[in-house]
C-alpha cells in the first residue's frame, strides 16, 4: 500500500515513520521546505525518543520518504492523511481549521484514483463533512472518501503510542474506506488491539471527549492539592488512595503546575466553544478551562511566597521549560506563564531544559540559558522545578546548597520527598504534599 502524510510535524512524522516500519510506502508533505531539508539531512526537526533511527532506517529501506511536492506525494496513494496543526483561533479559542482546509483543497486537485482522504488532525465534530465538501466542489469527478481517524500518541513516547496503542478508531460510512484503513493497521492485529468503527461525527468526537476527560482528572487532582495544602493532607496519598480504585484509575493523578502542551489547551477550549455553539454546553470542561488558566499564574506566586513574600532583585533558577519530559515542545508550556510572572516581579530567572531552550530562547526572552541544572543553580535565592527530567530527579542536594544563594526548591512536580530535602537543609515547597518541620529558615525568608 501506498500514503501520502501531509504535514510532517509531531503527529505526521511519527504516524509516516511508523506505516512505514509496518512495511508501508509513505510519502511525507510539508509545506515548510526547511524541514524537509533538514530530514533530507538525516537531522530531526523535533525532539521525539528513538525518532531518528526509525526515520533513518525505513529511509534506507526505501520505503519512507519526503517531498515539499504535495501533488506528487497524492498521485497513486490509497490513502492520504491531513496531519497539519489545529491550533487555537486568536480571539476566540474555536480550533483554526484554515491549515485543513487547504490541504484538503490540494488533496483535492491532486486525486487521481479511488483515494481515502483521513482527517488525522484533531478537528471538531463537522470538519469532516466539511473537507468532504471542499473536495466535492473542486474535483466533482474525484472517487474518494472522507475518514476520521484521530491520533492519540503522546510526545515523549509517540512512537511507541503509535506502535502499541489502546485503540484505533475509524469513523466512516464507507466500507470501502474502512476496509483501506483496516488494511493499513493490520499489523496492529497481533497485539488484538481494538478497532473502533464509527461514523465521522463520533469518531472526531471521540478525540475531544478524551482530551478533555484527561484535562479534567488533571485539574481535579490539582484542585485536590489545593486542598490538601490548606488542610495538612497529601495529594500523593489522595492519588493513591482513589486512584487504585478501578473506577478511576491511577493515571493522570499527578498534582503539578497546569497542563501545557499543544493538544490540551487548545482542545479543551475548541470543545466548549464546539459545545456552546451547539447549545449543549458542558460546562465541567469551562470549569476545567478556568481553572487551570488561574494556575499557571498562582504557581508564580507559590514560588514568590516561598521566596519570602518577594524575588525583586533575586534570582530564580528554572528547570525544565517544556510543558513535558523528553519533548522540545514549548506549546502552551506552564513556564510561558511561570517565567513571565517572575520576570515582571523582579526576578532574574537562570534556566536549564535538556531540549526546550532552542525554541525557548524566542518565547522567554531576557532570561539566562544556562549549560546544565547546576550552572542554572549558581547564586539563585530558589530553584523551580518545572518538567521533571530524569536528570533533575537525582540532584545532589549538597552542591546544590553550595552553589545557591539560599536552599529554597520549589517542586512543581513533586519529584521529591518533603523529608529528604528537609533533612537535605531545603525550604522544599511541594504541590499538595504533607507539610514538613522544616529544616532552618533559609537566608531568604529572614
Ligand atoms: N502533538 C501531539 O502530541 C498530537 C497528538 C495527537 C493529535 N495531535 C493533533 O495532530 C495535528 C498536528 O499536530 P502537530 O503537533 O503534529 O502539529 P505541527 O505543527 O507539529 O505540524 C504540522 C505541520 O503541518 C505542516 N503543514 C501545514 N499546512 C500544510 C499543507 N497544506 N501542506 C503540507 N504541510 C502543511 C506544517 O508546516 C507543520 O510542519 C493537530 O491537529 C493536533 O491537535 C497532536
Amino acid at each position: 500500500m501506498r500514503i501520502a502524510m501531509v504535514g510532517t510535524g509531531y503527529v505526521g512524522l511519527v504516524s509516516g515513520a511508523c506505516f512505514s516500519e509496518f512495511g508501508t510506502d509513505v510519502v511525507c508533505v510539508d509545506k515548510d521546505a526547511k524541514k524537509i531539508e533538514m530530514i533530507g539531512r538525516g537531522e530531526m526537526p523535533i525532539y521525539e525518543p528513538g525518532l531518528d533511527a526509525l526515520v533513518d532506517n525505513n529511509v534506507k529501506d526505501g520505503r519512507l520518504t519526503f517531498t515539499t511536492d504535495l501533488v506528487k506525494a497524492v498521485k497513486g496513494a490509497d490513502a492520504v492523511f491531513i496531519a497539519v496543526g489545529t491550533p487555537s483561533r486568536r480571539g476566540d479559542g474555536y480550533a483554526d481549521l484554515s491549515y485543513v482546509f487547504a490541504a484538503a483543497e490540494e488533496i483535492a486537485h491532486a486525486i487521481d484514483r479511488y483515494t481515502v482522504v483521513v482527517t488525522k488532525s484533531t478537528v471538531p465534530v463537522g470538519t469532516g463533512r466539511k473537507v468532504k465538501e471542499i473536495i466535492k466542489k473542486a474535483r466533482p469527478d474525484a472517487d474518494f472518501d472522507v475518514v476520521s481517524n484521530p491520533e492519540f500518541l503522546r510526545e515523549g513516547s509517540a512512537i511507541n503510542d503509535f506502535m502499541r496503542p489502546d485503540r484505533v478508531v475509524i469513523g466512516t460510512e464507507s466500507e470501502r474506506a474502512a476496509n483501506v484503513l483496516k488494511r493499513l493497521y493490520r499489523p496492529l492485529y497481533l497485539l488484538e488491539t481494538p478497532v473502533i468503527i464509527t461514523t465521522l461525527e463520533s469518531a472526531e468526537l471521540i478525540k475531544y471527549a478524551a482530551n478533555t476527560f484527561l484535562a479534567t482528572k488533571i485539574t481535579f487532582i490539582n484542585e485536590i492539592a489545593d486542598l490538601c495544602e490548606e488542610v495538612g493532607a497529601d495529594v500523593q496519598d489522595i492519588a493513591r488512595g482513589i486512584g487504585l480504585d478501578g473506577r478511576i484509575g491511577r493515571k493522570f493523578l499527578h498534582a503539578g503546575p497546569g497542563y501545557g502542551g499543544s493538544c490540551f489547551p487548545k482542545d479543551t477550549l475548541a470543545l466548549v466553544r464546539t459545545a456552546q455553539e451547539a447549545g449543549a454546553p458542558i460546562k465541567i470542561v469551562e470549569a476545567v478551562v478556568q481553572a487551570n488558566d488561574e494556575r499557571k499564574s498562582a504557581m508564580a506566586a507559590k514560588v514568590i511566597k516561598a521566596c519570602g513574600g518577594s524575588v525583586k532583585g533575586k534570582t530564580v533558577a528554572v528547570l525544565g521549560l517544556t510543558f513535558k519530559p523528553n519533548t522540545d515542545d514549548m506549546r502552551d508550556s506552564p513556564s510561558l506563564a511561570i517565567v513571565p510572572a517572575l520576570q515582571r516581579a523582579g526576578a532574574r530567572v537562570r534556566a536549564f531544559d535538556p531540549q526546550g531552550m532552542k525554541e525557548a530562547k524566542h518565547l522567554l526572552p531576557g532570561i539566562d540559558m544556562c549549560t546544565d541544572a547546576y550552572d542554572a543553580l549558581k547564586g539563585a535565592d530558589a530553584v523551580v522545578i518545572v518538567t521533571e527530567w530524569n536528570e533533575f530527579r537525582q540532584l545532589d542536594f549538597a552542591r546544590a546548597r553550595t552553589l545557591m544563594k539560599a536552599p529554597v526548591m520549589v517542586d512543581l512536580r513533586n519529584i521529591y520527598d518533603p523529608a529528604e530535602l528537609a533533612a537535605a537543609g531545603f525550604d522544599y515547597w511541594s504541590v499538595g504534599r504533607r507539610a514538613v518541620v522544616r529544616a532552618k529558615t533559609p537566608e531568604s525568608v529572614k
